[in-house]
C-alpha cells in the first residue's frame, strides 16, 4: 500500500467551521414533508402532533443546526396565510414544480416551527419573491416574531401561539434566475435590496437575509449582486453586518449524466464512481471563484456565501414518481458527502452555511421512510454527517497532504485522498476519504504543536461502491471502530480501506 502523509498545525487554529453548515433542507417536494417528516396526529406510525417521532429521533443524533423551508422552488409558489388556521379550512394550491399535485396545505408555518422545536435547530424560512409581494413577505416576519399586540402577533395568538419564535435566518427568493421568476440579475438585485429591507427585525429577532444566488459557476450573478451592497470596503465599518441583505446563496448538485440522464443511483460504473467524486470535488474550486469576486467587493467579508442546496441529484428510482425526486444513496453519495464537507471546511472564512438538499426521502436524504410499512432508514449520507459533528463550530486547521495518488479524470487530475481537520477545546478532529474504488491507502498523520495523549478512529465503508441500507440490511453501511491506526514516530499511522470515509478523534493535552 502507498502512503500519503497529513501534516497538521494542531497548534495554528484558523477560521472558524459554523455549524451551519451542517444545515438542512425540506422542501414541500414528493415525500420529504408528507410521509416524512409529516404523517398527521390520525396516522399508525408514532408520533408528536403529527410529526414523525423516529424521525426526529433519529435527526437529533446529527445536532441538525438549521432546516430551510418550505422550498425550493416551491418556496416562490408558497403564500404562507394558506398555511395557517384550522387545517380543514386551510385553501389548497396546486405544486405545479413537484409531481403537479395538490397540497392541502396542513403543513404550514406553525407545524414547521413546532419541528424546529423538536429537533432543536434554526429555522430558515425561504420566502417568496417570484409569485409574493413585499407586504406578504413582511407580515409574515413579524407574524413568526412580534411580541406585542400587532395585527400579524395577534393573528398567530387567535391560531395558539402566544410566544413568538426565533427565525435566525431569511430567504429572499430562490433561483431567481430560474423557478424563482425567470429575473435577469440586475432586476432581482434591486428585488433583493427591497424585500431584504421589510424583512425586519422585532422583538429582539435578529434576522440575517440571504439573497438567492448564482447557480454553479455564474459568477455574474454573484458579482452583481455584490455590486448591489452599500460601502462594504469602508474599514470603520470592517465589523458591523453588511445590508440590506448579509449573504448570497450558491446552488450546486452532483450528477454524472446529463439533466435529462442524470445517471442511476445505484447502478454505476467505476468510471461514473470516479465522475461523481471529481463532480463533487468541483465545489471547492466554486467557492474558490465565487469567494474571489465576493472578496474584491467586500475585502472585509461581511457578506455570507450559503450553498443552501448541494447534493447528489440521481435518476428517480425506477417506478416513483418523476415528480417526487426520489432516490437511492449509497456509499458513493456518502464520499460526495464527505468531500464537501471538506471543501466548507477549508473555505470557513467565507461559507457561512451549507444545506444539504434534502432531508428526507428527495435527492440527497439523510433518511427514507418505507411508504408502506413506514420502515425508516438511515442512509450512508446520513452517516457522514453523524460523524462529523465534532467539526460544528470548531476551529479549522489547515491539512497539508503530500504523496496523494491522483486519478486522470474528466478535466482535472483528481486527488484521491481528501482531508480536512479541525480543533476545539482540548480536541481535535481528523476526516479522511479514500477516494480508491480499488486499493487502500496508509495516511501518515504528522501531528505537530500540541502533545496528542489519546485517540480512536471510526470507519465507513461496504463491499461494494454501489452498497447502501434498506428496511431489510439498515446497517449495511453504517460506521464501525477503525483498529488500523498505529502509533508512529510523527504521530499516527492510519489504513484506510478501500472506497472509505474515515474520522480520527484526537484528545490533546
Ligand atoms: O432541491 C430540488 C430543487 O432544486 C429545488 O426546489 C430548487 O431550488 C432546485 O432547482
Amino acid at each position: 500500500m502507498d502512503q500519503t502523509t497529513a501534516i497538521i498545525d494542531l497548534d495554528l487554529p484558523g477560521p472558524r467551521i459554523s455549524r451551519h453548515v451542517y444545515g438542512h433542507f425540506a422542501e414541500h417536494l414528493g415525500r420529504c414533508i408528507y410521509g416524512g417528516f409529516f404523517v398527521g396526529e390520525d396516522s399508525d406510525v408514532p408520533n408528536e402532533r403529527g410529526i414523525r417521532t423516529d424521525v426526529v429521533e433519529a435527526l437529533r443524533a446529527l445536532s441538525i443546526p438549521n432546516l430551510r423551508w418550505p422550498g425550493g422552488c416551491f418556496a416562490d409558489d408558497y403564500h404562507w396565510r394558506d398555511g395557517i388556521g384550522p387545517r380543514d379550512q386551510r385553501p389548497r394550491m396546486v405544486n405545479s414544480h413537484w409531481g403537479d399535485v395538490v397540497e392541502d396545505n396542513s403543513f404550514g408555518t406553525h407545524e414547521f416551527m413546532d419541528l424546529c422545536e423538536l429537533l432543536g435547530t434554526d429555522a430558515y424560512i425561504s420566502g417568496n419573491v417570484g409569485s409574493g409581494s413585499v407586504a406578504e413577505m413582511s407580515e409574515w416576519i413579524e407574524y413568526l416574531t412580534r411580541a406585542d399586540d400587532s395585527p400579524m402577533a395577534d393573528l398567530r395568538r387567535r391560531n395558539g401561539r402566544d410566544e413568538p419564535w426565533k427565525v435566525p435566518f431569511f430567504g429572499i427568493g430562490n433561483e431567481a434566475w430560474g423557478c424563482g421568476g425567470n429575473l435577469r440579475v440586475e432586476q432581482f438585485a434591486s428585488l433583493a435590496r427591497q424585500y431584504s429591507t421589510y424583512v425586519r427585525n422585532h422583538a429582539g429577532n435578529e434576522v440575517y437575509r440571504i439573497a438567492a444566488g448564482a447557480s454553479d459557476a455564474d459568477l455574474h450573478w454573484t458579482e452583481v449582486l455584490m455590486q448591489s451592497f452599500d460601502a462594504l470596503d469602508r474599514a470603520e465599518e470592517a465589523d458591523a453586518p453588511a445590508g440590506p441583505f448579509q449573504a448570497v446563496s450558491l446552488h450546486y448538485y452532483t450528477m454524472t449524466g446529463p439533466w435529462a440522464d442524470k445517471g442511476s443511483a445505484t447502478e454505476f460504473s467505476e468510471d461514473e464512481w470516479y465522475l461523481a467524486l471529481e463532480r463533487a470535488g468541483y465545489m471547492d474550486q466554486l467557492l474558490t471563484r465565487h469567494g474571489q469576486v465576493m472578496d474584491r467587493y467586500d475585502p472585509h467579508r461581511r457578506v455570507g456565501l450559503v450553498v443552501d442546496e448541494w447534493g447528489t441529484w440521481w435518476n428517480v428510482e425506477p417506478g416513483t414518481n418523476p415528480g417526487f425526486l426520489y432516490q437511492q444513496n449509497t456509499l458513493r453519495d456518502a464520499l460526495v458527502a464527505s468531500v464537501h464537507l471538506d471543501a466548507f471546511h477549508r473555505h470557513a472564512e467565507r461559507v457561512v452555511m451549507a444545506n444539504i438538499a434534502q432531508t428526507v426521502n428527495v435527492l440527497q436524504a439523510m433518511l427514507l421512510t418505507d411508504p408502506e410499512s413506514g420502515a425508516l432508514v438511515r442512509t450512508p449520507s446520513y452517516h457522514v454527517f453523524e460523524m462529523n459533528t465534532g467539526h460544528h463550530d470548531a476551529d479549522s486547521l489547515d491539512v497539508h497532504l503530500q504523496g496523494v495518488p491522483t486519478r486522470t479524470g474528466e478535466k482535472s487530475e483528481l486527488p484521491l485522498v481528501s482531508a480536512s481537520a479541525s480543533t476545539r477545546g482540548g480536541t481535535a478532529l481528523v476526516s479522511l476519504t479514500n477516494l480508491d474504488a480499488q486499493a487502500g491507502r496508509t495516511v501518515v498523520l504528522d501531528l505537530r504543536g500540541r502533545d496528542v495523549v489519546g485517540h480512536s478512529a471510526r470507519v465507513l465503508s461496504a463491499p461494494g461502491l454501489a452498497t447502501h441500507n434498506t428496511p431489510e440490511a439498515p446497517d449495511a453501511v453504517a460506521p464501525v471502530t477503525l483498529d488500523a491506526v498505529r502509533p508512529h514516530d510523527r504521530g499516527l499511522e492510519v489504513t484506510l480501506p478501500a472506497h472509505s470515509y474515515v474520522t480520527v478523534s484526537l484528545t490533546l493535552a
